[in-house]
């Protein structure tokens, strides 16, 4: 399966690609998550990177698209693969539909995965992040068993720098004037799901499961 999870900041990608990409044979893709490892390993790559994300602003297009293209190549992305974060722009998502179709694939599912704008606020503030595994927890509503320690791995838990509300406003400026549009873009080929995001993450991974067809 191939697909596509939009999405504003906190609206869950992550979280919910964490519990069913598994269950459904994909890879996990967030771009934000390689340009944080690129950032922590002062890459090129992330020094560019993080004078957009530390604004919350978008990484220009042509840099984004090279390192999905990069990515997708890459052999475990044959059994299928969703995508977090990307694509993000218009010119994302036409770049993207063009290197399927010049492979004769297409996307199985757009997940567009809604959330209030002041639900948000309260996530981003509260979210914990491991920088080792990439898993996301909340000091409110997905505690960790231990203290500042991921559940998954051990790790350390970590503050995103671009969680701080000035940043997140400015998040959620560039997704409704940038990203939301994709919605309109996916409606057209019929491929859109939209997912309430509100309410506990077990019940939206089920509403996402159910969308889906999929029968644990
Ligand atoms: P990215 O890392 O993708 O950030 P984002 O889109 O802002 O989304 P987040 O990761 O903040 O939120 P999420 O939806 O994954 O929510 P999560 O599951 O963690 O991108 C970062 C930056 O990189 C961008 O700003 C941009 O600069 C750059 N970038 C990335 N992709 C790009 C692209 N394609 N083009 C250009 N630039 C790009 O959940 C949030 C919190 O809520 C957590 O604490 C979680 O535990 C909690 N939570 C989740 N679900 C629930 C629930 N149902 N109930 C209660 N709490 C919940
Ligand atoms: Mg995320």
């Amino acid at each position: 399966m191939k697909m596509v999870v939009l999405g504003g900041p906190g609206a869950g990608k992550g979280t919910q690609l964490m519990r069913i990409a598994k269950k459904l044979n994909m890879v996990h893709i967030s771009t934000g998550d390689i340009f944080r490892e690129n950032i922590s390993k002062d890459t090129e790559l992330g020094k560019l990177a993080n004078t957009y994300i530390s604004k919350g602003n978008l990484v220009p297009d042509s840099v984004t698209c090279d390192m999905v293209a990069d990515r997708l190549k890459k052999k475990d992305c044959e059994t299928g693969y969703a995508l977090d974060g990307f694509p993000r722009t218009i010119e994302q998502a036409k770049f993207l539909d063009k290197y399927l179709s010049d492979k004769n694939e297409e996307l199985d599912a757009v997940i567009d995965i809604e959330v209030d704008d002041s639900l948000i606020i309260e996530r981003l503030c509260g979210r914990r992040i491991c920088p080792d595994c990439g898993a996301s927890f909340h000091i409110k509503y997905t505690i960790p068993k231990k203290d500042g320690i991921c559940d998954q791995c051990g790790g350390k838990l970590i503050q995103r720098q671009d969680d701080k509300v000035e940043t997140i406003k400015s998040r959620l400026e560039v997704y409704h004037r940038q990203t939301e549009p994709l919605k309109d873009f996916y409606k057209e080929s019929g491929k859109l799901i939209i997912i309430d995001g509100n309410g506990s993450a077990d019940d939206v991974e089920q509403r996402i499961l159910n969308s889906l067809g999929v029968v644990e």
